[in-house]
């Protein structure tokens, strides 16, 4: 009996604004209507520890107005773990592409960079907190801070909407576009300041070539 092939794992990165969520939701669809078995989630969250999580670090005034930045860090490494271990991995296994807005590079730009936790440091964390689990792509959806920043809706309260300032957003933007060319292999670069249609196009023509050498 053939072997199921393993799925592909891709994930989604960017700063706020930027249209992760949508891009997943609407890559997922693709795949499907290509008859490819697909989980599409998110970070954090995925898992119901993950969503805890999300709303510790995110929506809950009193733990995230006084977050030491190691303790921020070891919260996402928590929840990524658990969505490594329980989501991803399994998924993958039974041959599904999984699709996740964000992952481990989200802690190398925010909790490292952006929140000055030590770079190296933070990437053993990541190592140890995804089971060496890497992304076969990383589409980076870059746009600049205003833009990202001026599509954000009113919704629940998040902690970087008051916390930070437009020079923090750009260390994020910054950061992310020196992981990307340091793993150029890994990462894709797409222009995300068009219209949802352009930036869907964009996704589906970095992730092809992957799905025809699966
Ligand atoms: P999210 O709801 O994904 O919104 P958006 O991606 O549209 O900004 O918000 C997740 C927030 O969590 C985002 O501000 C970045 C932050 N975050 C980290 O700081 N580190 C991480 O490892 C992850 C996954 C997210």
């Amino acid at each position: 009996m053939a072997l199921t092939p393993r799925g592909r794992f891709i994930t989604l990165e960017g700063s706020e604004g930027s249209g992760k969520t949508t891009a997943a939701r609407h890559l997922g669809d693709w795949l499907r209507s290509r008859g490819e078995r697909v989980v599409v989630t998110r970070e954090p969250g995925g898992t119901a520890l993950g969503d805890e999580v999300r709303r510790l670090v995110l929506h809950l005034r009193d733990v995230s107005d006084d977050l030491e930045p190691r303790t921020d860090a070891l919260l996402y490494a928590a929840a990524r773990a658990q969505h490594t271990a329980r989501v991803i991995q399994p998924a993958l296994e039974r041959g599904e592409h999984v699709i996740s807005a964000r992952y481990l590079d989200s802690s190398l730009a925010y909790q490292g960079v952006a929140y000055g936790n030590d770079l190296e440091e933070m990437r053993r964390l990541q190592a140890f907190a995804t089971f060496g689990l890497l992304p076969d792509l990383t589409i980076l959806i870059d746009v600049p801070v205003e833009v990202g920043l001026g599509r954000k809706r009113p919704g629940a309260w998040n902690r970087f909407e008051d916390a930070e300032d437009v020079a923090f957003f750009e260390r994020v933007r910054a950061a992310y576009l020196d992981l990307a060319a340091a793993e150029p292999n890994r990462f894709r670069v797409i222009d995300g300041s068009g219209t949802v249609e352009k930036t869907d196009r964009l996704i589906r023509e970095a992730v092809e070539p992957l799905l025809a050498t699966a």
